[in-house]
């Protein structure tokens, strides 16, 4: 193919390009955006928190949907400051429609937009596309919920000492600098914000009878510093739901270019939507928030996202039974085989139909020089039983690709 559709808009390919027609259909589907689906109300539950839950935001968070999921590199990566040469740009990572068109990597790509266009506190919903592994939690699409909240830095000043001893155990400057510009009692109170309103969202969405233990670690994004990481404790496994920090001072001045610089600061935070889902409503596998059988949408239609005793837990409809194929080949010589092609090149062929993909062996032949490697496929449709026969045929089929896209010799 020489050109690619996305939502009806043309992109010409050239070396940069590797998102395939299966992950290009997905832009379609706008999950989060489907009545009813466990994704939509996992994100409708969240807005019901900051719209209910925190009156002092002015204007309130503004629920934005609908954001295309085409973005630039500029809109990607350099509005946010991550570097030319960071590896999240690589085509191994990152599907690009061509070298000036990629789907976006994570909701942070609106973040200058959604500022440019006046809107100061925001929660951005959208898939986003990674190049990633093959298991139960990984999948090339997901969803996430960007959340954005402004301030005047003059509001901020009032609040001396705005932190407090709890936020002093969560914020240790020496480990995780705040920016040089900022005070530090700007970027304390920023941060205090911060932790205090995530920590009551995440208690409005986990706390039952138990009190919710949570826990804060430094983390390190190029967009914030501050930068911290959220984790709860749930059903005994500490479980990491969001990356979030005080917002990078140059973002928020260049989209203030009538403003002081520094007049205005800002929080961020971006959480996995389908990573929550998950936990919330028990649902096992990744693969099932794409499935369209009634057995697994029916299940969420009465849930009301304001009311937390109408929450359900998923019932799994089936365990159908699993199919594994090992395929073992030679790598071209002289040349490195990337595992993200490798995957995509399965889930071409196998779609939905794959559940696992793992290496199992890898060597170099000790006279040849030549590089062999092998890989197991577990197989396994989500709401109906396959025949090793069906499979056999898919495998064949995989082999094939592999030999055509990879040029790989198969053992
Ligand atoms: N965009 C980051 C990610 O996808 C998450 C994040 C959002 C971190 C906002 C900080 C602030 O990993």
């Amino acid at each position: 193919t020489t050109v690619t559709t996305v939502l009806g808009i043309q992109y010409p390919a050239d070396s940069w390009t590797n998102a395939t027609p299966h992950i290009v259909a997905k832009t379609e589907r706008a999950l989060h955006r489907t009545p009813h689906h466990p994704v939509a109300i996992v994100a409708q539950r969240i807005a019901h928190f900051w719209s209910t839950q925190v009156p002092d935001v002015h204007p309130p968070m503004r629920v934005v949907n609908d954001m295309p999921p085409v973005a630039t590199p500029a809109a990607n990566f350099d509005s946010l400051l991550i570097a030319p040469d960071h590896p999240g740009r690589s085509p191994s990572d990152t599907y690009y429609l061509n070298q000036h068109s990629l789907l976006r990597t994570h909701t942070s790509a609106h973040q200058a937009q959604l500022l440019a266009r006046g809107v100061p506190n925001f929660l951005c919903i959208a898939d986003c596309y990674r190049r990633d592994e093959i298991d139960a939690s990984h999948y090339p699409v997901f969803h996430q919920m960007e959340g954005f909240r402004s301030f005047e830095a003059s509001d901020l000043k009032v609040l001396t000492g705005g932190a407090s001893s709890a936020f002093d155990k969560v914020w240790d400057p020496s480990v995780n600098p705040k920016q040089t510009v900022h005070d530090v009692a700007i970027s304390a109170a920023v941060g205090h914000d911060l932790v205090t309103k995530l920590e009551a969202m995440c208690r409005f969405l986990f706390e039952s009878s138990q009190p919710l233990e949570m826990r804060w670690n430094k983390d390190y994004f190029p967009f914030t510093a501050p930068s911290w990481e959220l984790e709860v404790k749930y059903q005994g496994q500490w479980l990491e739901v969001l990356g979030s920090g005080v917002v990078q001072q140059p973002i928020m001045d260049a989209a203030h270019p009538t403003r002081p610089a520094g007049s205005v600061v800002g929080w961020a935070f971006g959480l996995g939507l389908e990573r929550l889902a998950m936990v919330l409503f028990g649902i096992p596998d990744i693969r099932l928030f794409w499935s369209t059988d009634p057995r697994f949408l029916d299940q969420f239609k009465d849930v009301d996202p304001t009311d937390p005793a109408s929450l359900v837990t998923f019932k799994p409809f089936s365990a159908y039974p699993p199919c594994t194929k090992d395929v073992a080949f030679w790598v071209p010589k002289g040349t490195v085989l990337v595992d993200n092609n490798l995957f995509d090149v399965v889930r071409g062929v196998a779609g939905d139909l794959v559940e696992n993909v793992q290496q199992i062996d890898r060597f170099v032949h000790p006279k040849t020089g030549r590089e062999s490697r092998c890989f197991r496929i577990v197989y396994r449709s989500m709401d109906r039983n396959v025949t090793n026969d069906e499979i056999n045929a898919v495998q064949d089929r995989v082999r094939a690709a592999l030999v055509n896209e990879l040029q790989v010799e198969l053992r």
